[in-house]
Order: C-alpha cells, then sequence, then structure tokens
C-alpha cells in the first residue's frame, strides 16, 4: 500500500545501491500498482506545477501536475530519472544534439501505471494530449534545483539551446492553467 512517507524512505535506500534507477523504478512501479491510494495521499493540487515531496543531494522527488493539453518545453536534467503516471498521459518527445541544435529522436506516450527511466543525459519535451490534468511522480538522482552541471533548455519554434529558466518555467504553467480554464 503507497505511503508518502515510507515512499520516500524507499527511494532513498534505492538510491545508494549498485542500480539505482531499477531500483527506483521498481519502486515506482509497486506504488503505481494501488493508484487510489496514491490519489487518496496526493489528492490533485489547485493548480498544476511541481511540489517538492523530497530534496537532497543525491534525490529529488516532485509531484507533478500537468495541466490539460499543456506542452512543456525541450530540456535537459544533467542527472537520470524515473517518470511514474498515476493518472492522464505523459507523451515524451526524446531529441538528440546535433550541431548547434537539437533534432527529435524518438517518443514515448506513458499512460497512468507506466513508469520509464531518462538517462542523465536525455533531452525531452513533454505533452499532456489530455483536456483533464496528468499526475505523475518524477524521481530524479540527484538536487533537481542543483545539478552538477548546469541545465540546458531549447526555445521550442527556434531549438536554440539557451540556459534552463525556472521563472520562465512557472510561467509556462500558469499559462497553460489559464488556457485551459478558459475553455472550461
Ligand atoms: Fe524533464
Amino acid at each position: 500500500m503507497f505511503k508518502l512517507d515510507q515512499f520516500i524512505e524507499d527511494c532513498r535506500a534505492a538510491v545508494i545501491t549498485a542500480e539505482p534507477e531499477q531500483a527506483v523504478r521498481e519502486i515506482v512501479r509497486s506504488a503505481l500498482a494501488d493508484r487510489a491510494r496514491i490519489a487518496a495521499e496526493l489528492p490533485d493540487p489547485p493548480h498544476s506545477g511541481f511540489v517538492v515531496l523530497h530534496r537532497a543531494p543525491e534525490l529529488t522527488i516532485l509531484d507533478f501536475t500537468w495541466a490539460p493539453w499543456m506542452s512543456f518545453k525541450p530540456h535537459n536534467h544533467c542527472m537520470w530519472s524515473v517518470v511514474g503516471i498515476h493518472s492522464g498521459r505523459e507523451d515524451n518527445l526524446f531529441w538528440r544534439r546535433v550541431s548547434q541544435t537539437i533534432e527529435a529522436a524518438g517518443a514515448r506516450s506513458l499512460g497512468a501505471g507506466d513508469v520509464a527511466i531518462l538517462g542523465r543525459d536525455i533531452i525531452h519535451s513533454v505533452v499532456n494530449p489530455i483536456g483533464k490534468l496528468t499526475r505523475a511522480i518524477h524521481v530524479y538522482g540527484g538536487d533537481f534545483f542543483a545539478p552538477p552541471q548546469p541545465r540546458s533548455e531549447w526555445v521550442p519554434e527556434t531549438l536554440v539551446e539557451r540556459p534552463w529558466d525556472m521563472d520562465d518555467t512557472q510561467r509556462l504553467f500558469r499559462e497553460a492553467e489559464a488556457r485551459a480554464r478558459q475553455g472550461d
């Protein structure tokens, strides 16, 4: 049965194992087997965005809420991560660097119960393709807010690289939420 405190403790133990990504993936997978319990422990918040469930130098756990139809810019993490969807759908587009820009390299659509490991150098963008919230737990193998190298994002229109901008990130969530409310 999913209990947030125990989930965090299990992830803390997993990140010091020999294969932390796989260990965390199994923890997230078993948590997602009881999605009604997750919904009870992590009810839909009043606003889209992310809530920090745990932050430490070797582990960050974020509770994501993607606004309906939200599209989120390409970015990297500079650390591995595990994504688990507990409701809705998260379409991931994966990118690779080519000279001064990036090109699309693959995609994976994740629905409720799905879990994915993202490697430390992955570049991805995210779309919530449905007209309701998508909820996801993202576990990162480091301090998401203080990565070992500076993180990047890519301008969606031009695919030009620039430093990760947290203010812009917050703005994207606010705007997506406002657009969804207008459409209600
Ligand atoms: Fe990401």
